[in-house]
């Protein structure tokens, strides 16, 4: 086969991660992104095309004879880029609109949900403020209150009490739109994630975050400070049951309803007393869990992605190194509120990839000098034969960065070296 070009959209820790993997791929030609960071200019040629601009995109793809293009983040795919690039001749990774409407928006996957019978929370969903209010009155708390819609994480609340609900539905109604009411669910959470490529479907694991913002689970909610794969408390069985439960089903009811869904598919599960929940679908990897699938697979990354875009997936196959993949992040002092630009990184190049690897995550080179220019800035995985051990890899690594204006968590993975600890 010959030698294919790509651009990969975006510039976090995913594609970092995303870059690093494709880079080992025989058939990897050029490989370019947009936008890019410090790390992943390491490995690719980074552009500015505004990603926005899907002509722009297109002629850019043009103009370098680009033959794929792999998509990190959703926005670009609930904003239609994977169809416009479809429609130009140029092969794409990741949904169209209508399949991306999994992520972009909450009511549309709970239909899906309702009509091909995939377990997940009891909902409604009201515009008006005092129905919505009349309801969790007469469901009572906990209850879980959503702004339907891509809300980056921040229209979400889990509501301890009936006053958190009514305020919570105040905050989200105020500038019109929707409110989805969900049931809470009770149980632990884990992330199951499968390529599709409209009809087959590959699994591609499991990985568990911790989405507060410091140790012991507690802070505000951010994009997740930390992640390890595989997840132990996915068992076999419940990887099955998630796959032929919610996955499966998901997948045939997309190609039915006329909008196949083709990338990755990253299931938010909730493994209650009954079996796994969905708590939502993302449309794209997890950042950070994607910083510890890839390191874990042993296969042709774009030959992988290549056939869930042409509808040849059944023929692929992935091997899974043996060892538990555990990363860190860290964070700009602040985050996920405000927080500085510009503080210098020292350190990162004497580590090496035998030791750990440092994804880039909000990261540029000024005069040669490492400086953070995100909130998450450094995504540092470590692998091991148990979390317990990948963990203490990530974390010899992460104590040999000298970055006084960043911050960390001292506890990735707790729960599952908790687990461990007890067992041994
Ligand atoms: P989402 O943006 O839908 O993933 O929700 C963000 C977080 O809120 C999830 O990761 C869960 O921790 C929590 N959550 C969402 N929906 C529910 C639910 N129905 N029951 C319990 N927790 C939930
Ligand atoms: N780590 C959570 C996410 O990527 O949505």
């Amino acid at each position: 086969m010959a030698a294919i070009d790509v651009l990969l959209i975006g510039g976090g820790g995913r594609e970092h991660a995303l870059a690093w993997a494709l880079r080992k791929s025989p058939t990897l030609g050029r490989l370019w992104c947009a936008p890019g960071n410090a790390g992943i200019a390491q490995v690719a040629e980074c552009v500015s095309v505004d990603v926005t601009d899907h002509d722009a995109v297109v002629a850019f793809c043009k103009d370098k004879g680009i033959g794929f293009v792999v998509v990190g983040p959703e926005a670009p795919l609930v904003a239609g880029l994977a169809d416009d690039l479809e429609a130009a001749g140029i092969g794409v990774f990741g949904p169209s609109k209508a399949a991306a409407q999994l992520e972009g928006s909450k009511t549309f996957t709970k239909e899906i949900c309702d009509r091909f019978a995939i377990p997940t929370a009891a909902w409604a969903k009201f515009s008006d403020i005092a129905s919505a209010k009349d309801y969790v009155r007469a469901q009572g708390a906990p209850i879980v209150i959503k702004a339907d819609g891509l809300a980056a994480g921040k229209g979400v609340v889990v509501a301890e009490t009936l006053d958190d609900a009514l305020g919570a539905i105040d905050m989200l109604l105020a500038n019109g739109g929707d409110v989805v009411i969900e049931e809470f669910m009770a149980g632990e959470e884990a992330s199951f994630f499968a390529l599709s490529d409209g009809t087959s479907i590959l699994p591609l694991g499991t990985a568990q975050d911790h989405k507060r913002a410091y140790d012991g689970d507690t802070g505000p909610n951010t994009g997740g400070m930390g992640a390890y794969s595989p997840a132990p408390v996915m068992t076999p069985d419940l990887v099955q049951r998630a796959l032929k439960e919610i996955v499966e089903p998901t997948v045939r009811g997309m190609a039915e309803l006329g909008m196949p869904y083709r990338g990755v598919l990253y299931a938010g599960l909730m493994l209650t007393k009954d079996g796994p929940k969905l708590v939502e679908y993302n449309i794209r990897f997890g950042d950070p869990e994607c910083q510890v699938l890839m390191p874990r697979i042993d296969a042709d990354l774009l030959a992988l992605l290549m056939a869930a875009s042409n509808g040849t997936l059944d023929k692929a196959r992935v091997n899974w190194r043996e060892e538990t993949a555990l990363t860190v992040v860290m964070a700009a002092k602040g985050y996920p509120g405000a927080y500085d630009k510009g503080s210098i990184i020292s350190g990162v190049e004497a580590i090496g990839e035998d030791e750990a690897i440092v994804f880039h995550a909000g990261t540029a080179r000024r005069d040669g000098t490492l400086v953070a220019t995100g909130g998450r800035v450094l995504c540092v995985t470590g692998l091991g034969n148990s979390v317990t051990q990948a963990a203490a890899k990530a974390y010899d690594a992460v104590a040999r960065i000298d970055w006084p204006g960043g911050f960390n968590r001292g506890d990735i993975g707790w729960r599952e070296i908790a687990r461990e600890t007890g067992k041994t």
